[in-house]
């Protein structure tokens, strides 16, 4: 077996994260891990490559027994990792992350021509036509997974563990990525796939083992293990009729037909063409196109992040009547209007863009309070002296930022 995992058991403070769970993976198979939100599939990835200390268990790689304290160590080992959010280093280049701790030297100094020689062999395969000299920032979170899958491959080269990697990429990288991952299936190496996509696990992978609250509740050949057996395995019940239905007809939404919001003529010089869109209460609305097609900047339109040079949104619930007048107009001059207006954004990048990571979640929760209060309306009362009224949490941020 290439990979055993043995009794592994993680506790966090009073939990049991992962309890005495059994994973065995095998050389040339893809291998998906499924389970509920919090059923443990990153706790057991995190203890496999040392992220974390488990508190028991085996862990062998071609029958020998390891114990990497760091996903360094993992790596050397052989076990590379990729998660959903890039870890890379966005202000270097694509050649310079590549190739980021083991680069080619010539008298202790970087060999620039043979960096980018060995970053273009390991893009080699992955069909990314890409400049090895601009800075990985500049690309798409898609081409940034890519490049990170492409350095974990290169670097460890027996085990690859896929941690939700389709999370940000449209269908024609997902199928980019997966040609990729059946090249190195047929290699020989294992690969360990999470996914919250059941179709791309019945499309990709060979077996499925299933978590659920931190216990292996089964692992089987997908061809053994049909979808409604397999969503019952991760709910820990039996699916009603009803819900059959429900989750046979995905991308189902409740739409009430009564309106809440238009966008009319919405478009931003040189970037988006004008676009209406309008949102019923109740209803999930799909916004897809091909990398660069511009999904993420009508969404950071639409939140007021980016300027619209015309058009208009139009509060339809509130204001009443059907046009012509501008008292249902929202005027969204940035996020804050957005917000004050009700709308939320969960950023593509929500690492960098979503939280502030310095921060405890609950100042994080604070913050995003305050910001739809305004910024101006202080908290009242014991709030405001308290360490934990916004201008103290500021007040910490900037120092630590070393904005003093
Ligand atoms: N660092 C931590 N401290 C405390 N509890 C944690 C920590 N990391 C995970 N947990 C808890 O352990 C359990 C398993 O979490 P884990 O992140 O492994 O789930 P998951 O299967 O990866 O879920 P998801 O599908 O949401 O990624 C959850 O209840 C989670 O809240
Ligand atoms: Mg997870």
């Amino acid at each position: 077996m290439l990979l055993a995992i043995q009794s592994l058991t993680k506790t966090f403070v009073g939990m049991k994260a992962l309890d005495a769970v059994d994973f065995e993976l095998a050389r040339g198979e893809v291998h998906a891990l499924l389970g509920e939100n919090g059923a443990g599939k990153s706790t057991l990835i995190k203890c496999l490559t040392g992220a974390y200390r488990r508190d028991a268990g085996t862990l062998l790689l071609d029958d020998a027994p390891i114990s990497p304290d760091s996903t360094a160590q993992a790596q050397a080992l052989g076990i590379g990792t990729v998660y959903q959010e890039v870890n890379l280093l966005p202000n270097l280049t694509v050649a310079q992350n590549l190739t980021f701790g083991h680069e080619p030297r010539h008298f202790g100094i970087v060999d620039t021509r043979a960096q980018r020689r060995q970053a273009a062999a390991m893009l080699e395969g992955y069909g990314l036509a890409i400049d090895l000299d601009r800075d990985l920032g500049s690309y798409s979170v898609a081409v940034q997974q890519l490049v990170a899958i492409a350095r974990a491959v290169a670097l460890s080269g027996k085990v690859l563990i896929l941690d939700e990697p389709t999370a940000s990429l449209d269908d024609r990288e997902v199928q980019m990525l997966f040609a990729v991952v059946r090249r190195l299936r047929d290699q020989g190496l294992g690969i360990l796939f999470v996914s919250h996509f059941l179709d791309q696990v019945y499309a990709l992978c060979d077996r499925i083992t299933v978590l659920r609250n931190g216990r292996k509740i089964v692992t089987a050949r997908c061809d053994d293990l049909d979808r409604v057996r397999l969503i019952e395995h991760m709910l820990g019940r039996e699916l009603a009729a009803e819900e059959h239905a429900a989750r046979r007809a995905e991308g189902h939404t409740e739409a009430t037909g009564e309106p809440l919001l238009a966008f009319e003529q919405v478009g931003r010089r040189g970037h988006i063409e004008p676009f209406d869109l309008s949102v019923q209460r109740g209803e999930v609305i799909g916004m897809t196109g091909l990398l660069g097609s511009g999904r993420t900047e009508t969404a950071e339109v639409m939140f007021g992040i980016k300027r619209a040079h015309s058009g208009r949104v139009r509060d339809v619930e509130s204001g009443g009547g059907d046009g012509g007048e501008a008292a249902d107009e929202l005027h969204l001059r940035g996020p804050r209007d957005a917000i004050a207006a009700g709308f939320g954004f969960a950023p593509e990048d929500r690492k960098t863009d979503g939280i502030v990571a310095e921060l405890s979640i609950r100042e994080n929760i604070i913050l995003a309070l305050q910001a739809r209060r305004g910024w101006i309306s202080a908290p009242r009362g014991r709030r405001r002296r308290s360490a934990s009224s916004p201008a103290a949490i500021s007040r910490r941020w900037c120092w630590r930022a070393g904005w003093r």
